[in-house]
């Protein structure tokens, strides 16, 4: 017994120094590193999302940061930062993280490259950087990403093509690209994702022909391809895919007529937006077969008359004119005395997106000089009218980003 004694302050010191080690140890290295790195790349943190982020405290606890408890040694899962304005570059040292599935760091002013190096993140199911200012091409590695579920990269200030081998994310059911300045033709190895629900491509720069490959995705609910130089004729395979809720590509140059079925296959259909195009021909009968079409735009050279079951239907919104988009642009153009063409347009802006950016704060500082000083010119005359003329000029550049933004329904999610 004396000799058990004996043992006990060193049994202590033992459990004491296991417990020591198993705090230490208690988390990967490597995470620590990556996280560490990443906060190194941000330059600008005015919301101090990142103040909790010292070695005080365990990694696992800093703000945005989850953690699985599946394996030994904790391990970081999830970096979520959403809307907290942090400024800088994105780490290629989180491609270390190799047990991340969620990177969301969206709605921040991130810029530079998307590191190519995120295309080791093999377990990343959810990557979104939409929102941001990030530059340069999509990394080809990101299809390498194959785990990847959800591919979010919208609103940025992106460039080059999509990455041909796009089609090798083969459990992707979410693919949004929309409102960058993305050139070249749409990869036609979507077609082998027959997970995808719903691809956002709208507002960029695509031409080509849109492949037919697209008809077969037989999960399909959303396609949106408008306000891009796409050309050629609709696939008619893209009418075939029963699962359609939303179907627009309004403001390419697409040509010919719909095919005569038009509507027969497409039973949840609600929204069917063409306007702005060159299709020309009949209207097909056959649209009224899709009885839960809700809105619709046509608007080209199409002649004939909407199928009197679409007219009847309830409370729906039916547009046979409906460049709603175009309009919101030539009010734009007016209002910051800029074209479209202008040489400040180039690296993935273009009006829309620059006027966006700027809304409502830095508002006068892209008003046309020339509309500016009348306006001033007026409310010096008039000065209790000042707050009303800046309301007023709020007002249009409010109603012509509304307009962009209906006419691609940007305010769908
Ligand atoms: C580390 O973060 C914790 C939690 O936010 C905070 O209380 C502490 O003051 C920080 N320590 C240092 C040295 O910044
Ligand atoms: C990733 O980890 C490796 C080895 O652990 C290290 O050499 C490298 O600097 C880390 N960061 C990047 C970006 O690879
Ligand atoms: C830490 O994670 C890296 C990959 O993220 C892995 O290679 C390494 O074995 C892990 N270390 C520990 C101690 O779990
Ligand atoms: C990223 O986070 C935002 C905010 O929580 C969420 O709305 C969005 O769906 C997330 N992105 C993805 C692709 O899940
Ligand atoms: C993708 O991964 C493969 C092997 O897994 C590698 O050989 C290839 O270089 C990677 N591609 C890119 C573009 O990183
Ligand atoms: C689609 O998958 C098939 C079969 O795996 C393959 O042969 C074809 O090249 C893929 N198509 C594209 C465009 O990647
Ligand atoms: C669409 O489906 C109909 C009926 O199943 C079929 O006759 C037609 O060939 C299909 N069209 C295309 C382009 O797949
Ligand atoms: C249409 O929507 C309903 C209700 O959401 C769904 O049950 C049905 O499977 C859909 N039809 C097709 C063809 O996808
Ligand atoms: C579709 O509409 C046409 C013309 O209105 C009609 O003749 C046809 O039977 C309908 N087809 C289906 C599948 O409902």
């Amino acid at each position: 017994m004396k000799e058990l004694h004996k043992l006990i302050p060193w049994v202590i010191i033992l459990l004491l120094s296991y417990g020591a080690g198993s705090i230490s140890c208690d988390g990967n290295d490597t995470d620590l590193a990556s996280l560490l790195d990443f906060k190194r790349a941000i330059s600008n943190d005015p919301m101090e999302a990142l103040s909790s982020w010292n070695t005080t405290v365990h990694f696992c606890l800093w703000e945005g940061v989850a953690c699985s408890t599946m394996r030994p040694g904790r391990v970081v899962v999830t970096l979520s930062l959403i809307g907290r304005d942090l400024a800088g570059k994105i780490s290629p040292s989180l491609r270390n993280m190799s047990y991340l599935v969620s990177l969301n760091l969206s709605s921040n002013k991130l810029s530079g490259q998307i590191p190519p190096l995120l295309g080791n993140l093999h377990n990343l199911k959810i990557l979104d950087l939409r929102d941001n200012t990030l530059q340069g091409n999509i990394p080809d590695a990101l299809t390498n990403c194959s785990s990847l579920i959800a591919l979010d990269l919208s609103r940025n200030l992106l460039i080059g093509e999509i990455p041909r081998k796009v089609g090798l994310l083969s459990a992707m059911s979410y693919f949004r690209l929309n409102g960058n300045g993305l050139t070249g033709t749409i990869p036609p190895g979507l077609g082998n994702i027959t997970t995808l629900q719903n691809i956002f491509l709208h507002e960029n720069q695509l031409h080509g022909s849109i492949p037919g490959e697209l008809g077969k995705l037989p999960n399909m609910l959303n396609l949106l391809l408008g306000v891009n130089r796409l050309s050629g004729r609709i696939p008619e395979a893209l009418f075939n895919i029963s699962s359609l809720q939303q179907l627009a590509m309004p403001v390419n140059m697409l040509h010919g007529p719909l095919p005569s079925g038009t509507g027969d296959f497409l039973p949840n259909l609600t929204r069917l937006l063409l306007s702005s195009n060159m299709l020309e021909g009949q209207i097909p009968d056959s649209l009224g077969n899709a009885s839960e079409l809700q809105r619709l735009a046509l608007g080209n050279e199409l002649t004939g008359q909407i199928p009197t079951s679409l007219e009847h239907a309830g409370g729906s919104y039916l547009s046979t004119s409906g460049d709603v988009y175009s309009f919101g642009v030539v009010l734009l153009e007016i209002l910051t005395g800029k074209m479209p063409t202008d040489s400040l347009f180039c690296n993935g802006l273009n009006i829309v997106n620059f006027v966006e950016r700027n809304f409502p704060d830095q508002i006068l500082d892209m008003v046309d000089a020339y509309l500016l000083e009348s306006s001033q010119e007026y409310s010096r005359a008039n000065p209790k009218e000042e707050n009303r003329v800046f309301r007023c000029l709020l007002a249009l550049v409010k109603l012509a980003l509304s307009c962009t933004h209906r006419a691609l329904m940007i305010d769908l999610t």
